[in-house]
């Protein structure tokens, strides 16, 4: 079982309690679709997404964006169980969507630099490896399936 120091708890809190899951979410994901353009190809059904200002500019993945932040909001409510919490999302995204589990990686790595950039200087050393922490168990938890 992964271990929360009380330090790690309360930073995780805190960047979630200043997020704007609309905002965030759009950026994230829409700069994990422009950056690793390959991943577009699991979201065919999503519409334009012929070149950034498109992917920007679309609806559809701005709402997609919200539901990732509120489906990683599941791992904030359940800190020492995010395995569990997440074994039915897992087996949708490699049974269903046919996800490779790599590209959680990479959407976890825009979503820390789009939250590095708006929280600026108090997006702490600490906070930052807080919160690498935490997306890695969440990133290991999505690909628990895989194995
Ligand atoms: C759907 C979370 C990473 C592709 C979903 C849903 C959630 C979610 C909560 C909705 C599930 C439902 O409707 O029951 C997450 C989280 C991720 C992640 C927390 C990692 C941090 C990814 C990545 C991709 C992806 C990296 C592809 C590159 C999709 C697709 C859907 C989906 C295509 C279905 C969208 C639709 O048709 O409405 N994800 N996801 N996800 N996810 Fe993920």
């Amino acid at each position: 079982m992964v271990e929360w120091t009380d330090k790690e708890r309360a930073a995780i809190s805190d960047i979630f309690s200043k997020l704007d899951y609309d905002e965030v979410g759009q950026k994230c994901l829409s700069r994990c679709l422009i950056v690793y353009p390959w991943t577009q190809r699991y979201f065919g059904a999503f519409g334009n997404l012929y070149n950034a200002e498109a992917i920007m500019n679309n609806p559809l993945i701005a709402k997609h964006g919200t539901t990732v932040l509120r489906g990683l909001e599941r791992a904030l409510n359940n800190m020492d169980d995010i395995k569990n919490t997440y074994a039915e999302l897992s087996v949708l995204h490699s049974e269903k969507l046919h996800v490779d589990p790599d590209n959680f990686k990479l959407l976890s790595d825009c979503l820390t630099i789009v939250i590095a950039a708006k929280m600026g200087t108090t997006f702490t050393p600490e906070y930052q490896a807080s919160f690498q922490k935490f997306l890695s168990v969440v990133v290991s938890a999505l690909g628990k399936q895989y194995h």
